[in-house]
């Protein structure tokens, strides 16, 4: 595997690949790597004949920024993973590489973003966006692979890549859950033994809300999700939100709702947990 961390130097690498015509994947990442990671880099390798990861803490989509002094920065064991599962080349650049000048550009994705994480983390999204065209315009990926835990943003970077008519086709990757149901993060790894605990209530609740659908209201069942999480003492809801998952936008009512799914954020302070599932 190799390791770059210039730009340059990653042209220089993919050079040649671009022109053999070999089909390249880019899995986006900020570190911290964990299993859903690496299915993403699975994914990759089984549909591409060249796996690019990157790794990039970027600070443009941090609205908190004792959540991005706190992010795990895990470089020296994720280049070991990477390499275990035959990743081709790590891409760790530093902030000048990648905003030689700060990126001052903003993207209007509408509806899709006035909802959920778009609400709750004003200028987030704005941030993915300038990170991963960057990422595009840099790599320029046949490809490229994002995890479902992340819903959301999976949908604002498919709108992304038809605004800037990029290349990549988007690839969404299922959520991948520890064996108690917690779905994976890279922020898990900062959870107090006591939150570790009480953290797989989450999944468990959505869960149990999926088995209640149809016959508890929309609104009674989000009323029931944030209180049963909110019954756990190290566990604060900030939203329960039940959407289409096409376009995101809360349902009302089961009638109709063909791709209904349930989104949760909560709190385990300071880290900030989210997850979803599909209900039909
Ligand atoms: O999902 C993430 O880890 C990040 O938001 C991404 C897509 C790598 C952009 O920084």
């Amino acid at each position: 595997m190799f390791i770059v961390h210039t730009v340059s130097e990653l042209r220089q690498l993919l050079q040649l690949a671009h022109r053999q015509k070999k089909t390249i994947g880019l899995v986006p990442t900020m570190g911290a790597l964990h299993a859903g990671h690496l299915s993403l880099v699975q994914a990759c390798k089984t549909q591409c004949a060249l796996t690019v990861t990157s790794i990039f803490v970027n600070p443009t989509q941090f609205n908190n920024p004792e959540d991005l002094r706190n992010y795990p920065r895990t470089l020296k064991d994720d280049s070991i993973l990477l390499q275990t599962h035959g990743v081709d080349i790590l891409f760790a650049p530093g902030e000048k590489e990648i905003y030689p000048e700060p990126d001052t550009r903003s993207f209007d994705f509408g509806a899709l973003e006035r909802v959920m994480e778009g609400k709750f983390r004003p200028g987030h999204f704005n941030g993915v966006a300038q990170v991963v065209s960057r990422l595009f315009t840099i790599v320029q990926p046949d490809y490229a692979f994002f995890g479902e835990k992340d819903f959301q943003q999976l949908a604002i970077i498919r709108a992304l890549v038809t605004q800037l008519d990029e290349q990549p086709v988007i690839v969404g990757c299922p959520v991948v859950r520890e064996n108690d149901g917690l779905a994976m993060s890279s922020r898990n790894r900062l959870l107090s033994e006591t939150q570790r605990k009480q953290a797989p209530l989450i999944a468990a609740t959505l869960m149990q809300a999926k088995e209640k659908v149809p016959a508890l209201p929309v609104e009674e069942m989000k009323k029931w999700v944030a209180a049963t999480i909110n019954a756990h003492s190290e566990l604060e809801v900030e939203y329960i939100e039940i959407a289409d998952e096409k376009n995101l936008q809360p349902i009302k009512q089961w009638d109709n709702a063909i791709h209904a799914r349930l989104f949760a954020a909560v709190y385990a302070r300071p880290v900030r947990l989210i997850d979803n599932i599909r209900l039909s």
